[in-house]
């Protein structure tokens, strides 16, 4: 049986897991679950940035991000970069104890620990004021890791970290 939910936003809130991703811009890093592809051409990505969260201004200043895909055994990064803002000058690449590595196509830094980085110029922007500011990117450098596999990746919503899935088959 189902039942009619008198809250709209629980229909959002009991969606599936999204993957966790560490937006980079500038040198600051800031986790951020409101993540997904928008177009295999040309290839883009979007991200919801806070409007209060310092990487929404640096975004706007810049131009351009760059996405770093944490694994499972990362999550304490996700954790310190998720809590901590880099409005008033922490370095929070020194608080995670990771490495900056400069990007070949934009000219923040990405972080060279993660084994995906995509450098990301924004194209559109989609203003939603009660919630996020929406940054669709288009992908200008991929930087892969021999070893990197999806199955690695850290999902999260609803206040829960959780692994990928199992494989069940091709499509
Ligand atoms: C798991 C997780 C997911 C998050 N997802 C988002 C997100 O999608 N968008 C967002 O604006 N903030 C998100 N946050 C919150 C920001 O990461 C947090 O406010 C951060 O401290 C902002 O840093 P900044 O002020 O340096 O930009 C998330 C935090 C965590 C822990």
């Amino acid at each position: 049986m189902k039942i009619i939910e008198e809250k709209l936003i629980n229909g959002i809130w009991a969606l599936p897991s999204f993957p966790v991703v560490l937006v980079t811009v500038g040198h600051n890093i800031m986790t951020a679950a409101a993540f997904h592809f928008y177009s295999f051409k040309p290839p883009s990505v979007m991200v919801g940035i806070i409007y209060d969260n310092y990487t929404n201004q640096l975004i706007n200043e810049y131009n351009e991000f760059g996405i770093n895909i944490p694994t499972t055994d990362q999550i304490e990064i996700v954790r310190i970069c998720g809590s901590v803002s880099g409005r008033e000058g922490v370095d929070k690449y020194s608080l995670a104890g990771i490495t900056p590595v400069s990007g070949v196509k934009i000219k923040s830094s990405l972080i060279k620990d993660c084994r995906l980085n995509l450098e990301c110029e924004v194209v559109h922007k989609v203003d939603y004021p009660g919630s996020h500011q929406w940054f669709i990117g288009e992908v200008k450098a991929v930087h892969k890791d021999e070893n990197y596999s999806r199955e690695q990746a850290l999902m999260f919503w609803g206040r829960e970290y959780r692994k990928v899935g199992e494989f069940l088959e091709r499509a």
